[in-house]
């Protein structure tokens, strides 16, 4: 049929009979942030990765986004006013507007709508976490519902994900896997049929119940900008010596994951994590320039961390983004010994002694 989802919606959107009558309308929807367990890092072509990434999505960290619509065929242009936390933002209505006119090829009809798009996050600013995910994950299922709304396509809940999730890669490719509760998969591998490097899968099919209730407690060590972007991050792994060796480890360690996460094998997938996230933040140090994005508290709390794991013997490790924060990840059963470990031994650690506790939630979801 189609040899590409870019084909794919490429072509449908063409075939779309456009209504000529006024149709205002409004949607909303909201979408969690998520926590990579296998790291995407490195890009190749347009928003495609350098290797295959697994993600879990939270169920706390969300962006909550509404949009108010007026479409009338007759009307040659797109218009957007952007309000973030109920303040007009240029910045980002700037970048939400190359976004739209960007991803327009695959929804048309946005060049003959106004859009006042109203977005807040349910995490704090402040917090360090990436909202790229979670703004980028809503923006794209707002803008497949109001095609659904117009056309009448998109009917199917699993076809609305798929395109949602190839249009929140082109925003942050992060956010396609927000898309999906639970465990997802972004990037082709051969051990999944469907997988591809245009958009997430849901992986929770071969999920072992086992970590069907894991916890991600974000430690915030540090809650300022970043000092290189993600962006700068990805370009850097064009030219970086040991590319090629990260990208291998990458597709090894996605099988593992795999089993790991299939036949409920939590001390192997612990370790995979760890070895994820420090290779993420060694890529980091060893890109021309290096950079560091780690604080000595964020190693003072690595290095409880595996001293807790291995005195108790229990299944909790750590992941990090491109950041200093620690992500403390353990299942829910676990959360009596945990607790009173993060507020004794960590949250000194962290600014103000500010911890988010978070943990797997089951995806976005339409409010409006
Ligand atoms: C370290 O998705 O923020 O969090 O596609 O440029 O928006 P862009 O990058 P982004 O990169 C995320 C990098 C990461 C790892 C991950 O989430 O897999």
């Amino acid at each position: 049929m189609f040899n590409s989802l870019e084909d794919k919606f490429s072509v449908q959107s063409k075939g779309l009979l456009y209504p000529d009558v006024y149709l205002p309308g409004q949607v909303g929807w909201e979408c969690p942030s998520n926590i990579a367990l296998i790291k995407y890092w490195g890009k190749k072509q347009f928003q495609q990765p350098l290797n295959p990434s697994v993600s879990m999505t939270l169920q706390r960290s969300k962006t909550v986004i509404s949009v108010e619509y007026f479409y009338q065929r007759k009307v040659k242009k797109m218009s957007l006013s952007y309000f973030f936390e109920e303040k007009q933002q240029p910045t980002f209505e700037d970048r939400y507007r190359q976004y739209l006119e960007h991803v327009s090829k695959y929804l048309p009809f946005l060049n003959h709508t106004e859009l006042v798009i109203k977005s807040h996050n349910t995490f704090p600013h402040s917090a360090g976490i990436a909202s790229s995910a979670s703004s980028f994950g809503a923006l794209a299922l707002v803008l497949c519902d109001m095609e659904r709304n117009l056309f009448g396509t998109l009917s199917e809940d699993s076809d609305l994900m798929e395109k949602a999730s190839f249009l929140a890669r082109l925003g942050s490719g992060s956010a396609c896997r927000s898309v999906y509760g639970g465990f997802s998969l972004w990037g082709r591998t051969e051990d999944l049929m469907s997988s591809t490097n245009e958009a997430a899968i849901s992986l929770n099919f071969i999920i072992h119940p086992v970590f069907s209730d894991y916890c991600d407690s974000i430690l915030i060590i540090d809650s300022g900008k970043k000092e290189v972007s993600s962006s700068a991050g990805h370009r850097l792994m064009e030219h970086h010596p040991y590319a090629a060796a990260r990208v291998t480890q990458a597709f090894d360690n996605l099988k593992k994951i795999l089993v790991s996460l299939q036949y409920g094998k939590e001390q192997a997938f612990s370790a995979l994590v760890e070895e994820e996230a420090l290779t993420l933040h060694a890529m980091m140090l060893t890109s021309q320039p290096g950079y560091i994005l780690l604080k000595p508290n964020s190693l003072e709390v690595i290095d409880r961390i595996r001293q807790f794991r291995s005195t108790m013997g229990m299944p909790v490790s750590f992941t990090l983004d491109a950041g200093a924060n620690v992500h403390l990840i353990y299942p829910a059963r676990l959360i009596s010994d945990v607790k009173p470990f993060i507020e004794g031994q960590l949250a000194g650690f962290c600014q103000k002694g500010k911890v988010i506790h978070d943990r797997i939630g089951t995806g976005p979801v339409k409010f409006l």
